[in-house]
């Protein structure tokens, strides 16, 4: 379903804004043959990453080696430290296939421990282990609990209860992390407190969607998510990772990759990048990484928004919020992916509650011309962060040379922008051009739990490998 068209309102748009909006569409427009070069040169990343020589993209071996059958079994917990909270959970795999119980608690993640010292963050962390622990075991006498950790940054990982940070993404910028193993100061917060867990498996969040949704949906061949930050994991043949050649693993033996997409085209060859995106890269922690995730996470597509509003407004060329005080919309990072979400979900011809949002949120009076570019806008940002996502999930198919399949996505952004996957949907289309009318073979649906379930799966996944002592 196509999002309504609001082409008809902007018959009262003074020319100043209209010219604004045309080179607005202009700029943000993804075509169909930009799609299929990005997704072209996708590809050929991807295949770069695998090798000695590596490329932009990461390509991180998992240790995750193969799918889970439906018949894993025991108690696991799950922590998820994902940047906007912090998740520890409890999850039981019966010996019925394919079902989990679990329990959860949520702790928040304080803003300023993203920028603060390691040792704050990891004393936080086994912090909130500690207190799930006494919470939901007082004063039991505990075994050391198996524990999956899912920590959703670029690893490199020699084997699965081990990782190397290579680089914080997603705003986090906590020195002395980088370069090193973050499992031993993990391990030794929780041994200071005498909390009975041992880590078993190091998870990227995309390792966990895949290996969570392929529980219950063997269709499934990619996981991606779609959130804070954007990602995604498949499972590679060993034979086919050269950069593991030394190795010497069965050429046959699945191993899951994490792509660490966000990194793609940080030497900017293909993807569309507009001024407002060289300025989310300059701005940030780590300006030169994760251009491709800058164009398209929740993290940033509030910023992406804002900056261009404050470059209308200092344009002389143009009348917007004319003679307002933007003091608030100037504030950096002052507005969420949820701002533009919910200008995209207005249900009304006249944007009232747009209107309302700009008042409440930013003390910024608007006209319905204004409202009419502010609306556009969001859909422009929306629409072109679901297409170029879309290129990475066809390059994975591409690479792979499959021809249909499942992938499962999980993410703010993916289950609650409007429009998120309705939009992919269509620029896979595009990409692949699939005959109208038809099933599409390739389908994004919702995951199950990959950062809970998923990390517990592997977790199972692991202990069995050992107990088979490969
Ligand atoms: C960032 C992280 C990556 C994670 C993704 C989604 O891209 O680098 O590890 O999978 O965000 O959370």
């Amino acid at each position: 379903r196509k999002p309504p068209s609001r082409r008809g309102s902007m018959a009262d748009v003074p020319k100043d804004l209209l010219d604004q909006i045309n080179r607005l569409e202009e700029l943000f427009t993804v075509p169909q043959e930009k799609l299929k070069q990005i997704t072209d040169h996708f590809v050929s990343e991807l295949t770069k990453g695998l090798t000695v020589e590596g490329g932009s993209i990461p390509m991180n071996p998992t240790w995750c080696m193969g799918f889970p059958d439906g018949y894993e079994t025991g108690t696991f917990l799950a922590l998820d430290m994902g940047g906007t909270n912090l998740r520890v959970c409890e999850i039981n795999l019966p010996e019925e296939k394919g079902e989990f119980d679990i329990i959860q608690s949520k702790y928040r993640m304080p803003e300023e421990l993203k920028t603060g010292t390691a040792d704050e963050l990891w004393d936080y962390v086994a912090d909130c282990l500690q207190q799930f622990i006494e919470y939901h075991h007082e004063g039991e006498e505990l075994d050391q609990l198996p524990l999956g950790f899912t920590f959703s940054y670029p690893a490199t990982q020699e084997y699965i209860d081990h990782g190397v940070l290579q680089r914080w993404t997603k705003g986090f910028d906590i020195e002395g992390v980088e370069g090193k193993d973050v499992v031993p100061p993990f391990e030794a917060a929780l041994a200071e407190r005498g909390v009975p867990i041992k880590l078993t498996a190091l998870v990227n969040d995309t390792t966990g969607t895949l290996i969570a949704s392929a529980y219950t949906d063997t269709d499934i061949k990619i996981g991606c998510i779609f959130g804070t930050g954007c990602n995604a994991a498949y499972m590679e043949d060993c034979g086919s990772i050269p950069k593991l050649a030394h190795m010497k693993l069965d050429p046959n033996l699945p191993m899951a990759i994490n792509c660490e997409w966000g990194a793609f085209d940080n030497e900017h060859k293909v993807l569309p990048r507009t001024p407002y995106d060289i300025i989310i890269d300059k701005e940030s922690p780590r300006p030169g990484q994760q251009s491709f995730e800058k164009m398209i996470a929740g993290l940033y597509l509030g910023e992406i928004f804002r900056l261009v509003l404050v470059d209308l407004h200092g344009n002389p060329d143009v009348k917007i919020f004319d003679g307002q005080d933007i003091g608030k919309l100037k504030k950096a990072y002052s507005l969420d992916a949820s701002f533009l979400a919910q200008i995209e979900e207005d249900p009304f011809e006249n944007l009232s509650e747009t209107q309302d949002l700009f008042a409440n949120k930013l003390s910024i009076t608007t006209s319905k011309p204004e409202l009419e570019l502010c609306r556009r806008l969001a859909e422009l940002i929306g629409t072109r962060a679901a297409r170029l996502s879309a290129c990475g999930v066809a390059a994975i198919c591409k690479k792979k040379g499959i021809s249909s399949c499942h992938v499962g996505a999980d993410g703010s952004v993916f289950n609650k922008y409007p429009h998120f996957k309705a939009r992919g949907a269509q620029a896979l289309r595009e990409i692949l051009d699939w005959p109208k009318g038809k099933k599409d073979p390739i389908e994004i649906l919702p995951a199950e739990d990959g950062s809970g379930v998923g990390a517990a799966l592997i977790s199972a996944l692991t202990l069995k490998r050992c107990k088979e002592g490969q």
